[in-house]
């Protein structure tokens, strides 16, 4: 019995603590990186890693021996043992260059502007211009107009924002940005109708600047639509999807 804890206890010395230290560290980061799904925000990472480590610095200074089996070989190596060969030597001096080396160029990293564009900053639902601020509907809210509606959303719209209002039609796929989801609290449900009159009339190309830059496919429906129809189909995006249309009060 007592045979067979020696061994397995001489099996894991075997490895050097230095080596468990950096194993054991890379393989949470492996961990955390690749294994864990969805995968964490760096910030997290990070903060388990600092875990990590302090767990570690832990584990390597409460006994001794394993101190001592840590600093070992860090300090053989550091000072150069004399009875160690050339190879020692040549990576002591890989050390002495590198460490200095890396400093220098995470400094001028940090310290160099950059020549990256910056981030877009779009706005997604930019003011509309003042004549289509004040609209509202002319068409009565009736079955029939609803019924109208939607087939023109089907014959006009839905290839792009799809049948059930999704905004995956067969065609979504070939665009970015994607053709707006109706039936996402994040679209006509925020929006008023006359909001929803100006995008339809004039589309991708009636975006104002802060709206850019914004390769939108939407066509500019004013010269194939009537506006009592457009009208129409705005009563359907929101009688299909459910949303109803925000208003002033
Ligand atoms: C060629 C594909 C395509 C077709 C067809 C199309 N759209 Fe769009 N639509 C888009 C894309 C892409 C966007 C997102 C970019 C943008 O807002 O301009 C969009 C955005 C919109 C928005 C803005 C939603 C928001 O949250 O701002 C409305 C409203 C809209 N479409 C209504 C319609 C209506 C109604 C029709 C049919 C008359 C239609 N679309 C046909 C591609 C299309």
């Amino acid at each position: 019995m007592e045979a067979k804890i020696e061994t397995s206890q001489a099996k894991r010395r075997r490895i050097p603590v230095p080596a468990q230290v950096v194993i054991v560290w890379i393989g949470v980061y492996l961990f955390l990186k690749f294994v864990i799904k969805p995968p964490l925000p760096s910030s997290l990472i990070l903060m388990y890693m600092t875990m990590t480590s302090v767990g570690l610095g832990i584990y390597v200074s409460i006994y001794e021996d394993t101190l001592q089996g840590f600093m070992g070989p860090i300090v053989d190596f550091l000072r150069g043992d004399p009875l160690r060969a050339r190879p020692w030597r040549a990576a002591r001096w890989a050390v002495l260059v590198l460490v200095p080396f890396m400093a220098g160029i995470s400094t001028y990293q940090k310290l160099t502007p950059s020549a990256a564009p910056p981030i877009d900053q779009r706005v997604i639902h930019p003011a509309p211009p003042r004549e289509f601020a004040q609209l509202y509907s002319p068409i009565p809210h009736t079955p029939e107009n609803i019924m109208a509606g939607k087939g023109l959303f089907i014959a006009y719209c839905s290839p792009c924002h799809g049948i059930k209002l999704d905004g995956k039609g067969p065609q979504y796929k070939g665009f970015d940005p994607p053709p707006a989801n109706f039936v996402d609290v994040g679209t006509i449900a925020q929006l008023q109708e006359s909001y929803l009159f100006w995008r339809i009339s004039t589309g991708g190309v009636g975006l104002p600047v802060e709206g850019q830059p914004w390769k939108s496919a939407m066509p500019r429906w004013e010269t194939r639509i009537a506006p009592e129809n457009i009208w129409k189909i705005i009563m359907f995006e929101y009688e299909g999807s459910g949303h109803v249309p925000r208003t002033w009060e």
